[in-house]
């Protein structure tokens, strides 16, 4: 198996999500949580966005010791040495160091010429690698960019000193097919290549990001950056709880591993949710309150015979408790009666039939039958008797 490397930008991109705004002590509460989730690099900040963020970073980079620590800057002497005062105590210090290279990018919003890009990016490369040991050099909107000059960059960042590559697709614009063929095209264009790490990183605003990052990794990548529940700016990033459950649940397709500790997912997963106040869609992959929930009697009689008929990957993998299966108007009497039995209760099958009819005729006007419900419809029949 070769192993990816998982780069968490929740405490950066993932707090870019609108209406997002963490404190100090809830950035470091994500942060000690996301190493005990075994992510290999953490992205805690922007330094010389904020003093607040300034100090989060800071606090984290002098707390965490299990995962690299790193921050944003820009192509520019201050935010690089801010970046250095915040992440100097790291057990790594690392900088993400960014410049768009897109025409549209370097046209309207940087209004530089492609050469004063290239020039920009080699000096700011070599100064950062002046003070930190792993600067990650990212080609901003790489995704629409010309694939030639994105070679001649990179092999530039390169020589001055970058140690990972990344190239994002910021917009979600890209496809699986085409992202791969990018990163393809780059390994076998960039003589200077081999020295670096590829990286991936995806926007999810054609709801592709993970599909492409996983593509990313078929083509070369060796790190996927990302965030837990997907958060991120517009539609968010992809979702990295997804992409390492898709490589570990198809470990039979693909030889990649990562370093996550799946059976804290759902912990990272609620404590992100709750800080953030962005919670999970009902039906979100993986995570998700209903991904291990079966509704249909079909379904649930299945997974009570046998769980993989319609469930490929265990609750427990990603530190789900139990699976639960929802109790509504289209569960059968097979589901009824074994939750009858997990609640302790004991019925003939005269009562359990008595018992599955006032059921039914509940799930009419009631959507979810919840235990409560379940008791007091098995409290009539014990007492009608
Ligand atoms: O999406 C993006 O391009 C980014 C960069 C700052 C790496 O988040
Ligand atoms: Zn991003």
């Amino acid at each position: 198996m070769s192993p990816i490397k998982i780069f968490d930008t929740t405490l950066r991109d993932g707090e870019q999500s609108p209406g997002v705004n963490l404190n100090k002590p809830e950035k470091l509460e994500i942060a000690k949580q996301l190493e005990r989730l075994g992510v290999d690099r953490m992205e805690a900040g922007f330094p010389a966005s904020s003093q607040g963020d300034f100090e989060a970073v800071k606090a984290i980079a002098e707390t965490i010791t299990e995962t690299s620590v790193t921050g944003l800057a820009r192509t520019n002497k201050k935010d690089i040495d801010t970046a250095w005062e915040a992440l100097k105590y790291a057990e790594e210090p690392r900088l993400h160091l960014f410049l768009a290279t897109s025409p549209i990018h370097m046209t309207y919003k940087l209004k530089k010429t492609p050469e004063q890009v290239v020039e920009n990016a080699v000096e700011m490369v070599g100064y950062a690698r002046e003070k930190f040991p792993q600067v990650e050099f990212s080609a901003e909107d790489a995704s629409r960019s010309d694939w030639p000059f994105l070679a001649h960059i990179i092999e530039q960042v390169i020589n001055a000193g970058a140690t990972v590559v990344n190239l994002p697709d910021t917009v979600g614009y890209t496809t699986p097919a085409e992202y791969g063929e990018m990163f393809r095209y780059l390994r076998e264009t960039v003589p200077n290549i081999e020295q670096v790490e590829l990286s991936c990183h995806c926007h999810n605003d054609l709801g592709l990001a993970v599909a492409n990052s996983i593509s990313a990794v078929e083509n070369g990548a060796t790190q996927v950056e990302g965030t837990i529940n997907g958060i991120g700016e517009r539609a968010g990033n992809a979702s990295l709880e997804e992409v390492a459950v898709a490589l570990r649940v198809r470990s039979d397709y693909y030889p990649y591993s990562t370093n996550l500790k799946l059976d804290e997912t759902k912990q990272t997963s609620d404590l992100i949710a709750k800080l953030t106040g962005m919670y999970v869609q009902a039906n979100k992959a993986v995570i998700g309150r209903n991904a291990f929930q079966h509704e249909a009697g079909i379904h649930q009689d299945g997974v009570l015979k046998n769980k993989q008929t319609y469930e490929i990957i265990t609750p427990e993998m990603v530190g789900v408790k139990a699976n639960a299966l929802f109790l509504g108007k289209h569960s059968g009497r097979h589901a009824f009666k074994d939750r009858v039995s997990e609640l302790g209760i004991e019925l003939s099958e005269e009562k359990l039939s008595e018992a599955f009819k006032m059921f039914k005729e509940l799930t009419d006007h009631k959507r979810e039958v919840t235990d409560d419900d379940l008791y007091t419809i098995l409290m009539e029949i014990q007492t009608e008797t």
